[in-house]
């Protein structure tokens, strides 16, 4: 007899299980293996549907929605970005997401996806840093060292063998947790008094801070030609990085332009300044680095293509690994219309 699947229950990946998850395969492979589904969807950009994401501004921060859909699957993720929340014992980032089925609307996983945003953006830059960082790229800097640098950190050295890492933050603090959380995984690490130290001989500089300005982490001077910026940390409307100078000696590389223009670098540019859209890059379409003397720029803000691959990514390990829970997330009556007799019949069933 064939086992009817229950239809009230989706799985949900807890932040627990996803920690599990991670350790179990290994938080190398995961990004490799993650980089690996976000080439894919981006090798099949075309078929997406696509949309800046719904941003909802106040004061401190922003919460925003990012669905997307390949017509077979939907997914979407619900992110916030708070940097005051730091200083609260809060993370700046939180987000969790759902990934669903489009022939009959039904969830197929629900997930925490704190951890995962983390993993999706180091892989996401570690991929765009494949095809833009100048050849035999060995040295990082990275000028932000909170909750996401130890993942980039990670996804650079196994997508790319960066192995030296310049780090550098405002509150040494910072640096020194990420200096010892990544300890014995073979990097070479230095901890910079400045920015400008920080960036000394670095073949690729990622920049993730997280300021609710336009900020200058990088000026004109510190860019050197050849060097590969991963700009992660500027994702919204008045929150940048880098000095505008920077981007006018850049060839600059973007997820979705329309989303990029509002919240990104580029926000500081005229609204036609050219820029080329990366899913290019990775189908072959367009070249990526083309001399060693360019320099190139990946303006990261995040787009839902990637949160869909990471959610793509994670329901493929659920059946292998069993790390979930079974939620009792939709309300699934006998005969379809009896959502009422449903409610009666556990009122009756609650009375007895
Ligand atoms: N592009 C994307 O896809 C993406 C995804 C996730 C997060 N982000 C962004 O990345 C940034 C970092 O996120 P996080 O979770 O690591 O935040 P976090 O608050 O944990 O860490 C940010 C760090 O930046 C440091 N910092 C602030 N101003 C600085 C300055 N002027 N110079 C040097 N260091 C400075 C802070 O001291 C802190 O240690 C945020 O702005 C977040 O919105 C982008």
């Amino acid at each position: 007899m064939i086992m009817q699947p229950k239809l009230n229950i989706v799985p949900f990946v807890s932040v627990d299980h996803m920690m599990k998850l991670v350790l179990a395969v290994g938080v190398e492979r995961f990004l490799t293996e993650l980089a690996g589904y976000i080439e894919d969807d981006f090798r099949r950009w075309e078929l997406f549907d696509k949309t800046p994401r719904v941003a909802s501004h106040s004061h401190d921060g922003v919460i925003e929605l990012m669905p997307t859909s390949d017509g077979k699957l939907y997914g979407f993720k619900y992110v916030n970005g708070h940097p005051k929340n730091m200083r609260e014992g809060l993370q700046t980032v939180t987000a969790f997401g759902v990934l669903a089925d489009v022939g009959n609307g039904y969830p197929m996983l629900l997930t925490e996806m704190t951890i995962l945003t983390a993993l999706r953006t180091a892989a996401m830059s570690a991929v765009a840093a494949k095809h833009l960082a100048p050849k035999g790229a060995r040295t990082m800097a990275i000028i932000g060292n909170g909750a996401q640098s130890e993942f980039q950190a990670i996804a650079f050295n196994a997508l790319l063998g960066i192995d030296r890492l310049r780090l550098y933050d405002i509150d040494s603090s910072a640096s020194r947790k990420c200096a010892k959380n990544l300890a014995g995984m073979g990097f070479d690490i230095t901890i910079c008094a400045t920015g400008q130290e920080a960036v000394e001989g670095a073949d690729i500089i990622t920049t993730v801070t997280a300021d609710k300005q336009y900020a200058t982490i990088l000026t004109d001077n510190m860019v050197g030609p050849g060097v590969h910026i991963n700009a992660v940390g500027g994702d919204c409307p008045g929150k940048t990085e880098l000095h505008r100078d920077i981007l006018l000696r850049s060839d600059i590389f973007v997820e979705f332009p329309p989303q990029t223009r509002i919240e990104g670098e580029i926000q500081q540019l005229a609204a036609d300044h050219p820029v080329t859209e990366l899913w290019q890059v990775i189908a072959g379409k367009t070249e990526g680095r083309k001399s060693t003397r360019q320099i190139t720029l990946f303006d990261s803000v995040g787009f839902a293509i990637e949160d869909f691959s990471a959610l793509r990514y994670v329901r493929d390990q659920l059946q292998s690994t069993g790390l979930y829970e079974e939620l009792d997330l939709l309300a699934d009556p006998d005969e379809p219309r009896d959502l009422f007799g449903m409610l009666l019949r556990a009122k009756a069933a609650a009375a007895a």
